[in-house]
């Protein structure tokens, strides 16, 4: 098969054609679509007398070499392009070619999303459009004019800034717009349709004026402002922090509801999936609100990080993504609490990132080879890569750091780069050998630390040794170099020191003197390097205590809450000390969100990480049974705690009201493992005095996994309330697709069928399918329906949408470490998607790898 071909990064070439300008003319119709494109061309050195143009699925209508007609002897027309022969040196080249964005259900390309046109073109939708050199390497200036039905469309967009607008006598118009920055067609965009705006400005730090509009369906205007707000923080923040200024008239952002992904930063013209738009109080919960404002931020911070400097070639994904979500990250711990915006990425990190680099799909933040590059928007190229930008940022220093970002965007502005160029202005701007460093972007694989401590006469020495997996291929891997931030603390509490250790080798010491005794240690501070960290000592509950560094607290909760689990799990005890260190927490006066993080006993994507073989079922029950304990030993102390914090009709969303919101739901949470009527009663009067979605949710949640009658009757009423809007049923959807309550999995199939689902579009398949496929508890249960069902609906839905069936896909990704029982019953399902015969290549690539 063809399609199934590997692309290397060894086989980069550069390309052989320049296109100076691309004229395109979209006439838009409810058939069909129009397409006309005018390239003005150059020949490169060396160049080919051919030229072959990428094209996907389109129907050619004619094509004009420097005016002149071809017939179809002067081209040839292949599976996936457009090869026009023998051209010359400069020439200017006019296509003319069809397309059906209403049958477009793979969401590439231009497509409908409702009655909206929209564009999506990361990485290689451009093809679907018109045929093009679709590669990021190729910079072209855009102007586009855009002609459609006046009632029906009265809004078009494209990129850049707006030139003019023409009224039709048929009932069309047109506007056209002009895009001065050389882009990729990548980050090209269209939209059209009949929608509602929220208009606002910014005065940039140079005193540019810039018009802000946010476009959404008519109605939904007033859910607009906090992504407004958010858009106005972010471009105060990169010019403090990055000395980054907007460079153009308008910034338009409009959101749609049928999207792949979270949001595209097309310049000057962001499409985002509603889910990251739209919020109020009433319909979104406060992880909602911060997501949108973090999504919102990442976007922007594209433009210079993406836009202005973009990839040459996509296996650099992450130089754009790694560094940007690294800038979102940033942003929002600046904006918010600092010590739980970095608990909650590294919370993602381990719990996606992890387990992906664990499995037959790990790959190095810069893989070298790949068949789909969808496949490729991954946890490890987005989390890990932030973290490897975060050690560079922890080895320069804030200062340097910002001076190496100068030079980067000095030197490299307007250029397609390599994740090689980003580190050379880091290395040349802060004097820092980053040599050693540049492994984190070739290998793959968590690495291990181990620590072993010894005290001598007033010496303490640390030895610390690497065991870095192999990697997917079995090749063996090299040593990291890393910072390791660590503090050692007195027997009182008292802080001694804090470092950041340079580790380079395999294994090394650091010797420590004039101490009078062995002091604790508190190792990795703030998460600074992406490593697991194998310790024998337990002093978990001393560093809960006196640890002055928030993340140590946490991980020392975290990592007592796991070995607890994992004795229970081994010899049913449960450790007394803990269920101590937990009521001390519980007495913490502390944020209250950070504390709500502190309570949280760890996920089972975390105790399935640390076993040989995975088996869930012994998991969850211990994890409940360790709940219901919790609950029972600190009735009171968590029902004050919730009594305090429950404010029903506060719907504010400060950080005050916030943080009573999580540790209030967080104490409802543990106190429903009771599973009797006075939670019960909480919960369900929490349902229906509360005025924020976020109690809402969580006390559904509760309702629905403990009874059956109560949980009903919530949730019928929140279906009625809510069914004509589809980003909020998609909550409905994933409570429900969530639930530990025996019929889960015949209450999804009931619900495929809800004339609110819709298969096409992505959000509910994720809310309904892609949760479902993460309930531990009915996905994997032994009578392998839950295999059987997933698999079944990735086949369907790769026929409509590739990229979503791979992304439901990698919910096998586990296969390889389950035990026999479970992995037999995967592997007949896994089995039965690759003898597919139409698998696309998104799909095939997953599964392949997850087989091998
Ligand atoms: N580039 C987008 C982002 O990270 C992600 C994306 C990729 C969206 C591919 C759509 C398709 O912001
Ligand atoms: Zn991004």
């Amino acid at each position: 098969m063809s399609q199934m071909k590997t692309i290397y990064l060894k086989d980069y070439k550069k390309p052989e054609f320049k296109i100076n300008s691309c004229e395109l003319h979209f006439d838009l119709f409810e058939e069909f679509t129009t397409v006309i494109n005018i390239m003005s061309i150059n020949k490169l050195e060396k160049s080919e007398n051919d030229i072959r143009l990428d094209a996907m699925d389109l129907e050619l209508i004619e094509i004009y070499l420097n005016d002149l007609k071809l017939n179809d002897t002067r081209y040839i027309i292949g599976e996936d392009s457009l090869t026009i022969l023998n051209v010359p040196e400069s020439f200017s080249l006019k296509i003319k070619n069809k397309i059906y964005p209403q049958n477009n259900t793979e969401l590439e390309g231009l497509y409908k999303s409702g009655s909206i046109f929209c564009t999506q073109n990361e990485p290689e939708g451009f093809r679907r459009i018109t045929p093009y050199l679709d590669r990021p390497d190729v910079m072209s200036v855009f102007t586009t004019t855009v002609i459609a039905q006046k009632d029906k469309y009265p809004i078009l967009l494209s990129n850049g800034n707006k030139q003019n607008c023409h009224d039709f006598m048929n009932g069309r118009h047109g506007t056209t717009w002009h895009d001065p920055h050389p882009k990729p067609s990548y980050l090209f965009a269209l939209v059209a349709g009949d929608l509602g705006c929220v208009n606002d400005e910014y005065t940039t730090a140079s005193g540019e004026h810039v018009e802000l509009n946010i476009y959404c369906d008519k109605g939904n205007e007033s859910q607009c402002s906090h992504a407004m707000k958010s858009l106005k923080e972010s471009m105060a923040w990169d010019e403090e922090k990055y000395g980054r200024e907007y460079d153009l008239e308008i910034y338009n952002i409009v959101a749609v509801d049928s999207f792949n992904m979270g949001a595209m930063e097309n310049k000057g013209l962001n499409i985002f999936n509603s889910h990251y738009v739209l919020a109020d109080e009433d319909r979104a919960t406060d992880a909602n609100f911060m997501g949108i404002q973090s999504v919102i931020a990442h976007e922007y911070f594209h433009n210079w990080t993406g836009n202005r400097i973009t990839c040459r070639d996509w296996f650099q994904l992450t130089l754009k993504e790694g560094l940007t979500v690294f800038r979102d990250q940033s942003f929002s711990a600046d904006l918010n609490s600092r010590e739980v915006q970095r608990i909650e990425d590294v919370k993602g990190l381990r719990d996606r990132q992890f387990v992906e680099d664990a499995s037959p799909t790990a790959h190095p933040i810069q893989p070298n080879s790949y068949m789909s590059i969808n496949n490729f928007y991954t946890s490890t190229v987005y989390e890990k890569g932030a973290e490897i930008i975060r050690m560079i940022h922890t080895l320069l220093g804030e200062e340097n750091y910002r001076k190496a970002t100068d030079l980067y965007f000095d030197t490299f502005d307007g250029q397609a780069v390599r994740t090689d160029d980003f580190l050379w202005a880091m290395s040349k701007a802060s004097r820092i050998d980053l040599t050693e460093f540049e492994t984190w972007y070739h290998q793959s694989g968590t690495p291990t630390l181990k620590v072993e401590e010894s005290f001598h006469n007033g010496i303490y020495k640390l030895t610390l040794t690497q065991r870095v997996p192999n990697a997917v291929d079995g090749s063996v891997q090299k040593p990291y170099y890393f910072p390791l931030k660590i503090g050692l603390i007195g027997l009182t509490g008292k802080e001694i020191l804090e470092r950041v250790l340079i580790v380079s080798k395999e294994k090394e010491e650091f010797v420590f003197e004039g101490l009078n005794s062995k002091p604790y240690l508190s190792i990795n501070r703030d998460f600074s390097a992406p490593v697991k960290i194998q310790q024998s000592t337990k002093e978990y509950a001393f560093l809960m205590k006196h640890d002055k560094n928030s993340f140590v607290r946490y991980e020392s909760a975290q990592s007592f809450a796991t070995e607890t689990l994992e004795e229970m799990m081994e010899s049913g005890n449960i450790d007394e000390e803990f269920l101590e260190a937990y009521g001390y927490i519980l007495n913490l006066d502390i944020e209250l969100s950070y504390k709500a993080l502190l309570l949280e006993l760890p996920s089972v994507s975390t105790l399935m990480q640390r076993q040989d073989v995975v088996d869930f079922v012994p998991i969850y029950l211990a994890k409940d049974r360790l709940e219901r304990e919790l609950a029972a030993l600190y009735k009171d102390k968590l029902q004050e705690l919730y009594k305090q914090n429950h404010k029903p009709k506060n719907k504010k969303l400060d950080a005050i009201s916030m943080g009573q919101r999580a540790i209030k739901n967080r104490v409802l949470r543990i106190l429903s493992a009771l599973e009797n009527r006075e939670v019960i009663d909480m919960a369900r009067e929490q349902y229906k005095e509360s005025l924020t979605m976020t109690d809402r949710v969580v006390a559904l949640d509760i309702l629905e996994n403990i009874t059956s009658e109560e949980g009903e009757v919530a949730l019928n009423d929140f279906y009625n309330r809510y069914k004509d809007d589809t980003l909020v049923m998609n909550k409905y959807f994933a409570i429900l697709a969530a639930s530990h309550r025996n019929g889960t999995l015949e209450r999804v199939i009931v619900l495929e069928n809800d004339e609110v689902y819709d298969e096409k579009v992505p959000n509910l398949v994720r809310s309904l399918i892609g949760v479902f496929a993460r309930n531990y508890k009915h996905f994997h249960a032994i009578d392998g329906r839950g295999y059987s069902f997933v698999a079944h609906k990735i086949i369907e839905i790769d026929k409509i949408n590739p990229q979503m069936a791979s992304g439901l896909a990698s919910a096998f990704k586990i296969y390889e470490r389950l035990n026999n029982e479970n992995k037999e019953l995967m592997k007949k399902e896994l089995d039965r998607v690759l003898a597919v015969p139409s698998l696309s290549k998104n799909v095939y690539e997953i599964i392949s790898k997850i087989l091998k």
